[in-house]
């Protein structure tokens, strides 16, 4: 099973990308190819509407690193994406990922999305500052459904709480329950 994470926070060595590492750690020791990919090293500009995408079969005509992630996934079972919650939503970062998938529904993807196709597996990993889970339940809710508009098979959405009292690394709790979710996606 080969599997990429979306590291959507500019912090290299922040929470969600210690979030999305565990959870393809957790993976990987179930036998999976992982590959993970952060908006702190790469170059990814938002979406031009231009619709190209959609007129020929050479994809999104934006060159730039994005077409490294289009690569990947036309070869991956699941992806992890992973983002902080700021101001009550995913990231900006996450957010031009998410309007750059616009473009697997173009010729060049096509074939993935024929009727029956094994559809991909997502982990939406969310996390925040704030210790109460519940805050932005609604827009979690909704972006779940929303990923599964999209044609993902979304397999569990982590939210990782409470963080304005220490980083994710200092959590003791978090490796095991974050590799777990890896490995299920392995399993399940
Ligand atoms: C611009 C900004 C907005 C944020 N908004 C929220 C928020 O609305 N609710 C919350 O609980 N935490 C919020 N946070 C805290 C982050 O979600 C939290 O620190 C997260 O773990 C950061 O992930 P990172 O280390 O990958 O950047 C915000 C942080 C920043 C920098």
């Amino acid at each position: 099973m080969n599997i990429i994470g979306i590291i959507a926070s500019q912090r290299k060595e922040g929470n969600t990308a210690f979030i999305v590492n565990k959870i393809l750690e957790g993976a990987e020791e179930q036998g999976a190819e992982i590959k993970s990919f952060s908006f702190s090293d790469l170059n990814i500009k938002p979406c031009l509407g231009c619709w190209a995408c959609h007129k020929s079969k050479q994809g999104c005509v934006i060159d730039d690193d994005m077409q490294k992630i289009y690569d990947a996934i036309e070869h991956v079972h699941a992806i992890v994406l992973g983002s902080p919650i700021y101001m009550g939503q995913m990231s900006a970062q996450g957010k031009i990922f998410t309007d750059r998938l616009f473009a697997r529904f173009s010729p060049r993807f096509s074939p993935f999305f024929k009727e029956n196709a094994v559809k991909q597996k997502l982990i939406l990993s969310f996390n925040q500052g704030n210790p109460d889970a519940g805050l932005f339940k609604p827009y979690i809710d909704y972006t779940k459904h929303m990923f599964e508009v999209l044609e993902f098979d979304v397999k569990e959405v982590p939210v990782i709480t409470g963080l304005r009292n220490g980083p994710a690394r200092e959590r003791e709790d978090l490796p095991m329950v974050l590799k777990n979710f890896g490995s299920s996606l392995v399993s399940k």
